[in-house]
């Protein structure tokens, strides 16, 4: 009995995500012909990087969300003041006081990035919590403000040295920014305790604070379009800041409406940056250029353009020793995403010391090295059926087709089986093998079978994944 209730639970947990950033909504073209420039180029380049950093890297919690006094789970506070909310609050705030990423050095990770084939990249500008990663004028809540130390070094204003430093290798340049800002008073009023992460007060009964609120974050998004070079996407984070109906919603949470004029917004962001992408997340309309499915893969190829987020830890947010996953993992993750026509952002949390763990330096090598003889299999790429089957992954580049078979590294794989498309020449090459391969073709030319030779089967025992590349007829 508990056990149903559990697998009950476990569903409408699921289905709840699936709405917020799911693949089931309906998908909006562009018809801004520079937006929808910007998206083909987008859809092209499959893999980005994403990171997540804030003052909440010293205490290796959840990034903002340990703040916001709702009884979830991954809003559990952490350490000696968890037990009561505002002196935790306080507390978390006054990390700014102590934030020094000494050892920051974005080139170092733009270099790492850019070496595993990332091709752009969202920085988390200002998360949830409101403290500002950039240069801003309309808040002392920020890394270059009075109070944190870090504003003394020449390279205080993180995000204009991370967009430099990834755009200097050529990537697309991509700004997380949180629409809801639990510091801004015009959003929680400090004269009322916040209950949940939507505004403490009623916006009905305050409209100027809400104004005032709307104002500020036109602010923000106006400098971080204007004074940081250019910009490729503006990544909103903080789904429920939208237009919608007050209501109490059926797990018991408040649904509150609080409109920011999106249409207004992403005008703004487009006369400041032609063509920029707004992905208004999980936020059915015209301002989500594309679907962000979060920490998973949807089960079929999708017909509008989609980006998979994923940690390549357990945590957006660093959090000391987290547990990685492995470099296999993660290419097989990219392989199965592009084959279903999505992108895939994998999150990287910088430490408070302003470095990366060093096991995430050691996927990106892994990635890299094998992006360097497989990459052809993966950008410009388009979904092609049959997707996949019997342990490989298809994609097609003009009039290419890419099978790629997803090994377990360590098994010597000698003999294989490949259903060929219509259209496409039963002669398979192998990437980055020089040896003939042996093969034979089954009746009706839509199967062949593959024999590996020894040379190759040992050569490609530690790959994660091999590609089979064929020509069209
Ligand atoms: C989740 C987290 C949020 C994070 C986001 C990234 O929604 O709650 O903190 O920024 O994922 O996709």
């Amino acid at each position: 009995m508990r056990f149903a209730i559990f697998l009950i639970l476990l569903t409408l947990l699921s289905i709840r995500t699936y709405s917020q950033h799911g693949d089931q909504q309906h998908y909006y073209w562009p018809e801004d012909t520079l937006v929808l420039k910007k998206l083909s180029w987008w859809q092209d380049q499959k893999f980005g990087l994403l990171m997540h950093w804030g003052t909440y890297s010293q205490w290796g919690v959840v990034e903002s969300w340990s703040i916001c006094p709702e009884d979830e789970d991954w809003c559990i506070r952490r350490g000696p003041y968890s037990a009561d909310y505002f002196k935790y609050r306080r507390a978390y705030e006054r990390l700014a006081e102590t934030f020094n990423p000494v050892r920051f050095n974005p080139e170092k990770w733009a270099e790492a990035a850019a070496n595993a084939g990332m091709k752009y990249m969202v920085f988390t500008t200002k998360h949830h919590d409101g403290f500002s990663m950039f240069d801003t004028k309309l808040t002392d809540y920020r890394i270059t403000g009075p109070t944190c130390p870090f504003s003394g070094n020449p390279r205080a204003n993180v995000t204009l040295e991370i967009f430099n430093a990834f755009r200097e290798k050529d990537m697309g340049i991509g700004a997380y920014f949180s629409k809801p800002d639990w510091h801004c008073p015009d959003y929680w009023d400090p004269y009322f305790p916040p209950t949940d992460r939507n505004p403490n007060y009623s916006l009905k009964r305050y409209p100027e604070k809400w104004q005032r609120y709307k104002d500020f974050t036109y602010g923000q998004i106006r400098e971080l379009l204007t004074d940081y070079g250019d910009v490729d996407i503006l990544w909103l984070d903080g789904g429920w800041v939208q237009k919608c109906e007050d209501k109490a919603l059926p797990d018991g949470r408040r649904q509150v409406n609080q409109d920011i004029d999106m249409p207004a917004m992403a005008a703004m962001a487009r006369s400041l940056q032609p063509g920029i992408l707004v992905v208004d997340r999980a936020v059915e309309g015209p301002d989500q250029n594309y679907l962000t499915p979060e920490q998973r893969i949807p089960e079929k190829p999708l017909a509008f353009p989609w980006e998979t987020c994923m940690t390549m830890a357990t945590s957006w947010s660093y959090v000391p020793g987290d547990t990685y996953k492995s470099s296999p993992e993660l290419i097989h993750l990219l392989c199965k995403i592009v084959s279903r026509g999505g992108n895939l952002l994998l999150n990287i949390g910088p430490g408070p010391d302003g470095e990366w763990a060093d096991e995430a330096y050691q996927r990106l090598e892994d990635i890299g090295s094998w992006m360097k003889i497989n990459s052809e299999a993966i950008y410009n790429s388009r979904p092609i059926a049959p997707y996949e089957m019997q342990g490989s992954v298809y994609t097609s580049v003009g009039d290419k087709l890419y099978v790629i078979y997803l090994n377990t590294p360590g098994d010597t794989v000698r003999d294989l089986q490949i259903n060929i498309p219509e259209g496409y020449a039963a002669v398979p090459e192998l990437l980055g093998s020089s040896a003939e391969l042996k093969y034979n073709v089954r009746a009706k030319g839509k199967a062949i079978d593959v024999t590996m030779s020894e040379k190759d089967a040992l050569l490609f025992k530690t790959s994660p994944a091999f590609v089979f590349r064929f020509l069209k007829e």
